[in-house]
């Protein structure tokens, strides 16, 4: 390692009136003596997220931190360390704090520093304790002390930023995951913000490593984004006012190129072909983030598609086990929960009710997964849990003859009251426009006027309608199943299924239901004086004419799982107020498909040995059409899904990070279906 040129080394340290430690050189302080410790914590502990994650890490935790100065972000990690440690039954991972500093205060500077935060006294009695003694110029190079009864380990490397992070080795996976990048501002410091400085952070950064930083200079940020960091700027507490929060996804040497998702600029405008909750959601999320928005739907009104229904319920898709599918709606679930009440506390009210849903195990192949369930306890009980035909009957406030899996979060929602406030919702931005009556005919590729995409090949659309054409530099298809005939798609594996539902008159043998209850269909509480029940699924059948057939066959199906509630409630035929049939757009996968649309062919041309070897390494990133996205493929939960799908559109488009880790992303991703088909030799010569 090379040696640091300790020359000239001193911090420069004074102090001001109040006793916050001043650095001449840089002519900043290190913090302020007010509100120092609250932005600090603020920025570098919350904002990184640094409880939650010590609470939930398997193995020791890295932080890594360009400044040391007098440690105060240390004696902050040590702090969450150990009130996390107090709020958890088992012991935590140990936590590595690796610092880089070039200008080292000594130990007394470092102790009269610190003397004006009282509340941080229990730590930094103990740092100051193990601080090194000598001159700073007389530091080795390298110190190590632990804390904590050896739980935290701190590692200073007394050298320049860039310099001291070469001397740290790293695996595959890499080493930090988390940074706090302080150092003062480029504008002050300009020497320590390097591209060396940069190379090595993106060297040493684990997949999700996140970062934060009050600056916010632009080059930091394309210097980050170059390293594979997506960035988004928020309100940092106190008087520094804006920070960047960062998390590494799209880092550009991964051997799984076909993963990365094509790097646009954050446009302007966005047009949307849709009118249903998938773009509903995604008008009201990139609206929030400053992008305006056309919607181009065929319908007189919006929410005429599959997201008409008079009710629906809002719950997540589990599996015993917790598997890709349903890793994705347990977050969507609670995605789609916290948006929705959102919506209703702006005081754009729809017809809902979080009154929970039970799961009847009305067979025995239903009561065995239910003890499955019970046995395995994948799942917090505030999402499922298992109760008995007891518990089940008070919580439905009918008699029960089965027990079940109860969600006591999930609930019924009206679909279409839902679609039109979270419309308002995003009206109230000033930034979306709808067009309805629109009926978008064809799309096709022309020349953009301004470059979107930041590699290649930039083009805009040109959407042919009965209203005439229409121009979008980025479009979104939202359209449900009638996505499926769009000629740019017409490779993806989307299907139609049908679906009635039929809609009930209350009575009192069943108007006080008090939660949904699922066996082969669904039976909803009384809303407006009318039970759902429901519903069919048809393949290959896009009739959305109701018909009477399937009406019985709601019935009947009610009848064979719940024989003895069905004949206590004795609907008959003259009960049926209404039946609508809808189509749901499906995957193969039962995950809706988000992001850029892929170039098939090019995919074909750029993989080919992922036939020979799955893991053959590529690095050059996913083909797609350019300015072309969907969202689509939701099923028959899209209540549950649009959210949390419209949140990875929008960071998509808008660059900042994914709300999710790069597996749980590329499940969702378009162009997984044609990867897999290469995989599996599929692809035809
Ligand atoms: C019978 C039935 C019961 C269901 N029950 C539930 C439930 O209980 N819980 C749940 O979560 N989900 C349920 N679903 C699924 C849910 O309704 C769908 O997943 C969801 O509505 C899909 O929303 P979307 O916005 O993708 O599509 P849609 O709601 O179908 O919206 C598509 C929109 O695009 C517009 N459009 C399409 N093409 C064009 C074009 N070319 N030009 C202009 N406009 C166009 C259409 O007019 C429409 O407004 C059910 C579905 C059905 C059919
Ligand atoms: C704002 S202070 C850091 C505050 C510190 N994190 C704390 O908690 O007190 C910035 C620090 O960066 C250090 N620094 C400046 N340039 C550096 C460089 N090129 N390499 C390493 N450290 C540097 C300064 O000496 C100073 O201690």
């Amino acid at each position: 390692m090379k040696k640091p040129d300790k020359t000239n080394a001193s911090s420069k340290l004074s102090y001001q009136e109040d006793g916050a430690p001043y650095c001449q050189r840089f002519d900043d302080i290190y913090f302020d003596s007010e509100s120092g410790t609250v932005q600090s914590n603020f920025v570098f502990i919350q904002k990184n997220k640094i409880k939650h994650r010590l609470k939930t890490a398997a193995k020791t935790f890295t932080i890594a931190e360009t400044g040391f100065g007098t440690g105060l972000n240390f004696l902050l990690t040590l702090q969450a360390y150990l009130e996390t440690q107090r709020d958890s039954e088992n012991k935590i991972a140990p936590l590595h704090f690796i610092s880089v500093e070039k200008y080292p205060l000594s130990k007394e500077q470092l102790q009269q520093s610190l003397s004006i935060l009282p509340h941080l006294q229990e730590f930094s009695r103990s740092l100051v304790a193990s601080y090194p003694e000598a001159e700073p110029a007389q530091f080795e190079q390298r110190f190590q002390a632990s804390f904590l009864n050896d739980q935290v380990h701190l590692t200073l490397i007394f050298d320049d930023a860039a310099q001291g992070l070469s001397s740290l080795k790293s695996s595959k996976q890499g080493l930090v995951d988390a940074w706090f990048l302080d150092g003062f501002s480029p504008a002050k410091n300009p020497d320590m913000w390097s591209k060396e400085l940069f190379n090595h952070i993106g060297r040493l950064s684990k997949e999700q490593a996140t970062l934060t930083t009050f600056t916010v200079a632009g080059f930091v940020k394309r210097q980050l984004r170059d390293i594979g960091f997506r960035l988004e700027k928020q309100l940092a507490a106190g008087k520094k006012k804006e920070m960047f929060f960062g998390v590494m996804q799209s880092n550009p040497i991964t051997r799984k190129g076909y993963q990365l998702r094509p790097r646009i600029i954050k446009p302007q405008h966005v047009s949307i072909i849709g009118g249903g909750i998938a773009s509903a959601c995604a008008a009201y999320a990139l609206t929030k983030q400053g992008v305006k928005v056309t919607i181009y739907c065929k319908d007189m009104t919006v929410a005429q598609g599959g997201s008409s229904n008079a009710i629906g319920a809002l719950y997540p898709l589990l599996h015993q086990q917790a598997d890709d599918i349903s890793n994705f709606y347990q977050q969507a679930f609670w995605r789609a929960k916290g948006l929705y009440t959102e919506i209703a506390e702006q005081g754009f009210s729809f017809s809902h009710q979080w009154c929970g849903l039970l799961e009847v195990s009305y067979k025995e192949a239903l009561a065995k997964r239910q003890q499955a369930f019970e046995n395995l306890n994948t799942w917090p009980q505030e999402l499922i849990h298992g109760v008995n035909a007891a518990v089940a009957s008070k919580l439905a406030n009918i008699d029960l003859p089965y027990g079940g899996l109860f969600m006591p979060n999930a609930g019924w929602i009206s679909p279409q009251e839902l679609v039109k406030q979270v419309f308002q919702a995003a009206k109230a931005t000033n930034r979306l426009k709808i067009m309805t009556d629109t009926h978008i005919t064809k799309i096709r590729q022309v020349e953009a006027a301004s470059p979107q995409v930041e590699s290649a090949n930039n083009s805009s659309w040109c959407l042919s309608s009965n209203q005439g054409e229409f121009n979008a530099s980025v479009l979104v298809i939202c359209g449900g199943a009638d996505a499926i005939e769009v000629e740019q798609l017409s490779a993806l594996p989307l299907t139609a299924t049908r679906g009635q539902v039929t809609s009930m008159e209350s009575n009192p043998r069943i108007n006080k239901l008090s939660t949904v209850i699922c066996h082969k269909g669904y039976l909803t509480p009384k809303n407006k004086g009318i039970h759902c029940i429901g519903a069919t699924f048809q393949k290959n059948d896009t009739n959305l004419k109701p018909n009477k057939a399937d009406d019985e066959y709601n019935l009947a199906m009610l009848n064979k799982c719940m024989p003895a509630l069905s004949s206590d409630i004795n609907w008959q035929e003259k009960d049926i107020t209404s039946s609508k049939a809808r189509l749901r757009c499906m995957s193969q996968d039962h995950l809706p498909l988000v992001g850029a649309v892929p170039d098939i062919a090019k995919h074909i041309e750029a993989y080919p040995h992922l036939a020979k070897d799955k893991n053959w390494p590529y690095t050059q990133a996913a083909p797609c059409i350019d300015n072309l996205y969907i969202l689509l493929g939701l099923g028959a939960r899209g209540l549950c899904s649009a959210p949390l799908a419209a949140d990875i559109l929008t960071a998509e488009l808008c660059n900042t990070p994914y709300p999710m880790d790069n597996h749980m992303l590329y499940n969702v991703s378009p162009n997984r279906f044609i990867v897999r088909d290469i995989i599996k030799r599929k692809i035809p010569e």
